[in-house]
C-alpha cells in the first residue's frame, strides 16, 4: 500500500496568503495541514508516500525533506500544471507501480484518521473505495448514488436535485485499474481531468467501487472560513501542553485547555482555551482565545483576539476592540496609528479583505 498526497494546485481561494505560500503549508493549530495529512497516512501504517507538487514544489520540499521526521519515505512527483485530480494520478504512475494506494487531498483535515478505511480496503477485494460524508447541502458537492448491495452506482457533480446527502470527501483508495480510467477520460467542461469521471469510468466498466462513510468532521481548507473551522476542530482535539520553556507571569491566567510551545511568554494576559501559542511568541497585556492559534515568533500586545489564526512573526499591537474570525499572514503588522490626522491607514496585499 502506498500513499499519494495532492499538493499541486494554485489555492486561489486563499489569496493573498497563497500568493507567497503553498496552501497546504498553512498551519492549523500550529501544524501545517500537509503534516497532519502525512501523520494520518503514517498512523494507518503506510510508509511510502508520494507528494504531487506544482509551482510551490521548492517550498514544500524545504518543509518536508525526505520525510524522515515523520517516519515516512517521501517522493516528490512534479505536475507541470494543475490539470485535475485524475491528471495528478496519471503523472504518479511510475511512483505507484501496481500497488494499491490511498489518495488524500493535501488541504483536507479529517477527524480520527484513516486507519479504518485502509483496513476496510485491505479486507475486501474492491477496485476502489471512496470516502463519503453526510452533508446538509449536497448540491454543493460531488454526490454518490448507491445500489442496494451498498456499492456505488453513480457520482454526480453538484446535482440540482441530489440523489443522496452523501458527498465525496477528498480521500480515495484505488488499485492499478485506475490508470486505465485516467487514460480513458477526457477533460471536463472546466478543462480538468476529473477524478469523479475516472471513478465513474471504473463503475461503468464493472469494477467495484464501494463507499466508506465517515462519521466525524471533515474540512476542505479551501477558503479562509474553512481554515478557521478546521482550526477550531483541531484545537478541541489536541491534548493541551505547557512546555517547560514557556513562561507565564503571576498576573496572567492561562486556562487548562491552552498549549504553550517552547519559549512562549505570557505577561499580564488572559489566555482562554482551546488555544495554542507558538514558539517564542510574546503575549502581553492581552486577551487571547478561545479557538485561536498564534504561530511562532509573534508579538501580541495590548489587544483582544478571538477565534483567529495568526501566522509566524506577525505583530498585533494596541488594537482597539476585539479582533475575531481573522486570518493574519506571515510577518504582518497590525497596529494602532497614533499620528494625526487620524483614520485607518493600510498597506494591503492584492486580494486582501479588511472589515472595518
Ligand atoms: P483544489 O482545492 O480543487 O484546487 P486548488 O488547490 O487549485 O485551489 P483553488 O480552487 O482555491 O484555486 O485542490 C485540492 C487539492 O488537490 C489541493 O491540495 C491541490 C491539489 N491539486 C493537485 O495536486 N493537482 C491538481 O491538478 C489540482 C486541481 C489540485
Amino acid at each position: 500500500m502506498k500513499g499519494l498526497i495532492l499538493s499541486g494546485g494554485k489555492g486561489t481561494r486563499l489569496y493573498p496568503l497563497t500568493y507567497t505560500r503553498a496552501k497546504q503549508l498553512i498551519p492549523v493549530a500550529n501544524k501545517p495541514v500537509l503534516v497532519r495529512v502525512i501523520e494520518a497516512i503514517r498512523e494507518a501504517g503506510v510508509r511510502e508516500v508520494g507528494i504531487v507538487v506544482g509551482p510551490t514544489a521548492a517550498e514544500i520540499k524545504d518543509a518536508l525533506g525526505d520525510g524522515i521526521a515523520w517516519d515516512v519515505k517521501l517522493s516528490y512527483i512534479h505536475q507541470a500544471s494543475p490539470d485535475g485530480l485524475a491528471h495528478a494520478v496519471k503523472v504518479s504512475r511510475d511512483f505507484l507501480g501496481d500497488d494499491p494506494f490511498v489518495m488524500f487531498l493535501g488541504d483536507n483535515v479529517i477527524e480520527g484518521g484513516i486507519s479504518s478505511l485502509i483496513r476496510d480496503f485491505a479486507d475486501n477485494a474492491w477496485n476502489s473505495q471512496i470516502v463519503l460524508k453526510e452533508v446538509d447541502n449536497p448540491s454543493a458537492y460531488g454526490v454518490a448514488l448507491m445500489r442496494p448491495d451498498g456499492s456505488i452506482q453513480q457520482l454526480i457533480e453538484k446535482p440540482p436535485v441530489p440523489p443522496s446527502n452523501l458527498a465525496l470527501v477528498g480521500i480515495y483508495m484505488f488499485d492499478r485499474h485506475i490508470f486505465q480510467a485516467v487514460d480513458a477520460i477526457k477533460p471536463s467542461a472546466r478543462g480538468e481531468y476529473e477524478i469523479t469521471d475516472a471513478i465513474q469510468w471504473l463503475i461503468d466498466h464493472d469494477f467495484s467501487v464501494f463507499p466508506h462513510i465517515h462519521r466525524g468532521w471533515w474540512i476542505d481548507t479551501g477558503k479562509p472560513t474553512d481554515m478557521l473551522d478546521a482550526n477550531s476542530y483541531v484545537l478541541e482535539e489536541i491534548t493541551p501542553d505547557i512546555h517547560p520553556a514557556a513562561q507565564v507571569d503571576c498576573a496572567s491566567t492561562v486556562d487548562s485547555r491552552v498549549t504553550l510551545q517552547a519559549g512562549a511568554k505570557v505577561i499580564n494576559s488572559i489566555i482562554r482555551g482551546p488555544t495554542i501559542i507558538g514558539k517564542n511568541t510574546l503575549i502581553e497585556n492581552s486577551y487571547v482565545g478561545p479557538f485561536t492559534s498564534i504561530y511562532h515568533g509573534c508579538q501580541i500586545r495590548g489587544c483582544e483576539i478571538e477565534r483567529s489564526i495568526v501566522l509566524e512573526n506577525s505583530r498585533i499591537i494596541d488594537i482597539d476592540g476585539a479582533l475575531r474570525d481573522s486570518l493574519i499572514g506571515r510577518n504582518a503588522s497590525v497596529k494602532r496609528s497614533r499620528g494625526k490626522p487620524s483614520g485607518i491607514k493600510m498597506n494591503l496585499g492584492d486580494h486582501s479583505t479588511l472589515w472595518v
